[in-house]
């Protein structure tokens, strides 16, 4: 006879076994889908200033202002394994000092059931495009990217970058009134 206390152990276990498994199909069931899809991006403003740096050993540091234009449709991108999306704008180069810098310009939260559809024109960008030398005045292959941390129910958490990026250049003279 099975005393109270280990049919509820069974029960539990029971319970707790199928719930994994569960987990695991939702997670199988997304695993191979295809997150990536179209960002359109380009900038309006360009300008770049000569900057004093405080917290540096240099003087001065190149500080870079855009605005820029975004379009993207991600409704696609919610199936009922996404919970969330963090989208971030990042800007590449290189430059004689570093192989690669990549600046995160940009970011937002897609919560599921918010709207998915991107239509920003002439935005700011939220953090400040700094450089840690003079490498943006005169650039001519700066890239920006959209890319994109999907926060599942369960599983993995892909981090996929858009199809479809804009290169620019700054101008070869520093700006010096206030922009
Ligand atoms: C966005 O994509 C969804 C799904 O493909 C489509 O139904 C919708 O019409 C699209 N919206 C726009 C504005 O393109
Ligand atoms: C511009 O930079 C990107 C990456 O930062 C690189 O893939 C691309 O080839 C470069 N284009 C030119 C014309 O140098």
């Amino acid at each position: 006879m099975h005393s109270l206390l280990s049919r509820g152990n069974a029960i539990v276990a029971y319970t707790l076994s199928l719930l994994a498994c569960l987990t695991f199909l939702c997670f199988l069931s997304t695993l191979f889908v295809d997150y990536r899809t179209i960002a359109a991006i380009n900038t309006v403003k360009v300008v770049v200033k000569s900057v004093p740096d405080y917290s540096a050993a240099r003087e001065e540091c190149d500080l870079g202002f855009i605005t820029f234009d975004l379009q993207a449709n991600l409704t696609n991108l919610f199936n009922w394994n996404v919970k969330q999306l963090f989208l971030y704008l990042t800007a590449e180069y290189s430059t004689a000092n570093n192989a690669l810098s990549q600046v995160v310009l940009w970011d937002k939260i897609i919560l599921r059931g918010e709207k998915a559809i991107l239509d920003f024109k002439n935005m700011n960008t939220k953090y400040y495009f700094w450089d840690d030398g003079s490498g943006l005045r005169g650039h001519q292959n700066i890239t920006l990217t959209l890319a994109w941390n999907i926060i599942p129910n369960a599983g993995l958490l892909p981090s996929i970058v858009a199809r479809g990026q804009h290169s620019f250049a700054f101008p070869s003279n520093y700006t010096v009134t206030r922009v």
